[in-house]
Order: structure tokens, then C-alpha cells, then sequence
């Protein structure tokens, strides 16, 4: 019997930096995409949390529960043989203290089949990433726009002062982050950011000098709803192909042209 594939590990994704390597993450949320995204040859798939936004058809990503994550994370497990899988700790999960953070990132290694969990902050998330990594469970950091924080910023805005950001990845490497996503910043400040840290960069809305880039798959796809920011490539567009799929399926029922006989039996 062949020996299963085997899975990127959390510290051979880390040393991709060194190693020169550009490293390619798209967000999965189901068995289907995450299937196909992982057989395509991607490092890493992140189960988001603009799950919240982009499946459950919410405003913003405050309103997924950790339960919810943990549904979605399992079929993502399930289906990848060769990425690293990310799952995003929603919020609160991860602001009720350290022992609560522990236990909920605990919950995501133990119920899927996921290596490691990403959180948004930098400077003031340093003491949790030190408690997870600590207790064995790799943390993806996230700075710059935290979604999560919305209210706070005020809007998704571009995300400008330098010195804070680069203090808040240097916290997160600090701490034991072995990663951190950068959004919604200047290219230059990204750049810098890449520059100072040792663990790998992976941008989103953050330019092209980041160590890796990350993207969520209904945007690639070009199945987003409502809007979408600049910093947006779409390499499809499956909006347009599932409009056509479905409005063929109606007027062949309608006509009785479906099913025809190949689809019937004797
Ligand atoms: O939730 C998410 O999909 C993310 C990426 C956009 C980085 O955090």
C-alpha cells in the first residue's frame, strides 16, 4: 500500500522564508474547494472566519461561533492531504483569558484534523500566543486591518502606522507566532515588515513584497457578494457560470427537454 501523502508542517511552511521560497494560501470552508485548492498545490488553506461574510452571508465576521469554525474546520481536515490547515479563532474566543484561549484552541487541534490556529493582534495578543505556543498549539498571527475589530477602527480602512504595525509583528514573533498575515497596509510598511521579521509575511491587500499571499476563494473565484476591495484579483468568474447552470436547468424543466433519454431508465 502506498504511504499516505504528506502534510506541510507547520515549521516547514516557517522556513519557506529562508529558504526563498514564495508561499500561496486562499481560504477553504467546505470538503469540495478544499479538496480541489489542495490537490491545485497551494501551502496553506486558512478556514477564515470571513466564513463569517462570505458563506453565512453576514455583515462582518464577528457573528461566527467557535462551534461554527469547528463544523467548517472538520470538513476542511477531512478533505486536504498536502496543505497546512489554519483555523481562524473567532471572536471572543480568544479575549476571555488565557485558560479559556487554551481550551478553545485546544478544541480546534482536538475536533479537526487542523495543525494550527491564526488570531488578529500583535502587541496585545503577545501574552495569549506565548500561552498557545506554549501549550503546543502554532499560532498564525494578523495585523494591520483586524476585521475582528471593526467597531474599534471604525471601518475597513487602510491601516498606516508604521510603528505600531512593526511593533506588532515583532511582538508576534516575539511570542512564538511562526507566521503572520499582514492586511490592508501600504506596500512599503508591508515591505518593511518582511524586512524585520524572521517569520514568514503573508499578505492581503498588503503589495507584492510579502513573503507569501493570501486570498479568499469566493473572491478568486469571483463569486463574492456585495463589495469587493482593490486589492481583489478574481481568476474566474463562477457568478456568471452558476447563473447560466441554474437558469439552463429551470427552462429545460420547463420545456421538458431535461431529462432527456440518456438520463432515464428502462
Ligand atoms: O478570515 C479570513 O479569511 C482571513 C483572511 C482574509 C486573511 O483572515
Amino acid at each position: 500500500m502506498p504511504n499516505p501523502p504528506k502534510q506541510l508542517t507547520v515549521p516547514q511552511f516557517a522556513a519557506m522564508k529562508g529558504e526563498g521560497r514564495r508561499i500561496t494560501v486562499l481560504t477553504a470552508y467546505d470538503y469540495p474547494t478544499a479538496r480541489l485548492i489542495d490537490q491545485a498545490g497551494v501551502e496553506a488553506i486558512l478556514v477564515g472566519d470571513s466564513l463569517s461574510m462570505v458563506v453565512q452571508g453576514h455583515s462582518n465576521t464577528l457573528p461566527v461561533s467557535l462551534d461554527e469554525m469547528i463544523y467548517h474546520a472538520e470538513m476542511v481536515g477531512r478533505a486536504v492531504q498536502h496543505a497546512l490547515v489554519v483555523v481562524d479563532m473567532p471572536f471572543p474566543s480568544y479575549h476571555l483569558g488565557l485558560h479559556k484561549a487554551i481550551e478553545n484552541a485546544g478544541r480546534i487541534l482536538k475536533e479537526t484534523r487542523c495543525q494550527a490556529v491564526k488570531l488578529e493582534g500583535g502587541v496585545d495578543q503577545a501574552p495569549t500566543i506565548a500561552a498557545l505556543t506554549s501549550a503546543g498549539i502554532p499560532v498564525m498571527a494578523h495585523v494591520g486591518l483586524r476585521p475582528q475589530s471593526i467597531h474599534q477602527l471604525g471601518g475597513y480602512r487602510v491601516q498606516r502606522d508604521k510603528k505600531q504595525l512593526l511593533a506588532d509583528a515583532v511582538a508576534a514573533e516575539n511570542a512564538g507566532a511562526f507566521a503572520v498575515v499582514v492586511e490592508c497596509v501600504p506596500s512599503a510598511i508591508a515591505a518593511a515588515i518582511t524586512k524585520k521579521v524572521k517569520i514568514p509575511t503573508i499578505g492581503i491587500g498588503a503589495g507584492p513584497d510579502c513573503d507569501g499571499q493570501v486570498l479568499v476563494i469566493n473572491d478568486v473565484l469571483g463569486i463574492s457578494s456585495g463589495y469587493v476591495p482593490k486589492f481583489v484579483k478574481a481568476y474566474a468568474k463562477l457568478d456568471g457560470e452558476i447563473t447560466r447552470a441554474v437558469t439552463a436547468f429551470r427552462d429545460e424543466v420547463r420545456t421538458k427537454k431535461f431529462p432527456g433519454p440518456e438520463h432515464q431508465y428502462e
